[in-house]
């Protein structure tokens, strides 16, 4: 049978130390980039991949979050009254009607890994999409999340988002050796290790925050022991699930921003301004005038 995507995993329990003190009483995931929260845009981006069942792994201090993908009746209403349309489509649209949302405590923060096992009891055994709110992907002609679902549709079987980094940076990610060339933007993997040092990376290929993962991966994490950094890394379970399975690498199509950093965090703030509908002009206008 051939499958389709229909979860999403979000694993938003990190503790969010690089952006301290914004981080201190709410969720990294709730940063906004121009008007709307990190992990909103990663959400929208699963929402138009096809994607319907969001599973939140949440931990201490992510309240916010569970509130933000909940109906906000108080507000909707006084905005109804009020008679702001504009502002109660917003609102309204951040849980659309047919999407259903799942909240599960990951209760220690034992690694990715380990966070992505805390869905298991939802996701059962099928395949199913991994976000990190972190990476924010951008791409106008198609959502990044739904080229990598049409691969997957088209191959049944598992994908992973990548990307080329400078080799100063391997120690930041999961890198791949690459095995067969199948088109300009799909191999296979051979191989995938996490933050290895630039010296012994095998490849400039990095991982990037998108999985599509079969119901396997989960058997396997079970077993996973710790890896870099002490932490249960979802990287370790799919080099053992190319063992088991091909697994691909998609160099997807779009932009990305590292928004588990300052420098990207800001970068994304000044692009998404300038695109933005209704600030982009003015804003351009100000940047100009700033750097005369
Ligand atoms: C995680 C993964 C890593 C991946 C990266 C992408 O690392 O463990 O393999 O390359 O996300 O952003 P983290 O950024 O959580 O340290």
């Amino acid at each position: 049978m051939r499958e389709k995507i229909d979860l999403a995993v979000f694993p938003v329990a990190g503790f969010g130390t690089r952006f301290l003190p914004a981080t201190k009483a709410s969720p990294k995931e709730m940063l906004p980039i121009v008007d709307k929260p990190l992990i909103q845009y990663a959400v929208e981006e699963a929402y138009a991949a096809g994607i319907r069942t969001m599973i939140f792994v949440t931990g201490r201090n992510k309240w916010s979050i569970t509130e933000h993908f909940d109906i906000a009746y108080e507000l909707e209403n006084e905005l109804r009254v009020r008679g702001k349309a504009e502002f109660l489509q917003v609102v309204e649209g951040v849980k659309p009607r047919d999407m259903q949302v799942v909240f599960i405590r990951q209760e220690l923060a034992l690694g990715l890994g380990h966070a992505v096992l805390c869905a298991s009891p939802v996701v059962g055994e099928r395949a199913f999409a991994v976000l990190l709110a972190d990476d924010l992907l951008v791409c106008e002609q198609k959502p990044v999340l739904k080229q990598m679902v049409e691969v997957f549709e088209a191959q049944q079987q598992a994908v992973l988002g990548v990307m080329e980094v400078p080799r100063e940076q391997t120690q930041r990610y999961g890198i791949i050796t690459a095995g067969a060339q199948i088109n300009q933007r799909l191999c296979t993997v051979q191989a995938v290790v996490e933050k290895p040092a630039p010296n012994v990376a095998p490849s400039t290929q990095a991982v990037i925050g998108r999985y599509i993962l079969p119901g396997q991966v989960m058997q396997i994490l079970q077993h996973t022991p710790e890896g870099t950094g002490g932490e249960i890394q979802l990287t370790d379970a799919i080099a053992q699930l190319i063992e088991q399975q091909t697994v691909l690498a998609y160099r997807f199509e779009g932009k990305r921003y590292d928004c588990g950093d300052k420098l990207g965090y800001l970068q994304a703030n000044v692009e998404m301004g300038l695109k933005h509908p209704q600030l982009g002009a003015q804003f351009a206008q100000y940047l100009q005038e700033l750097s005369r």
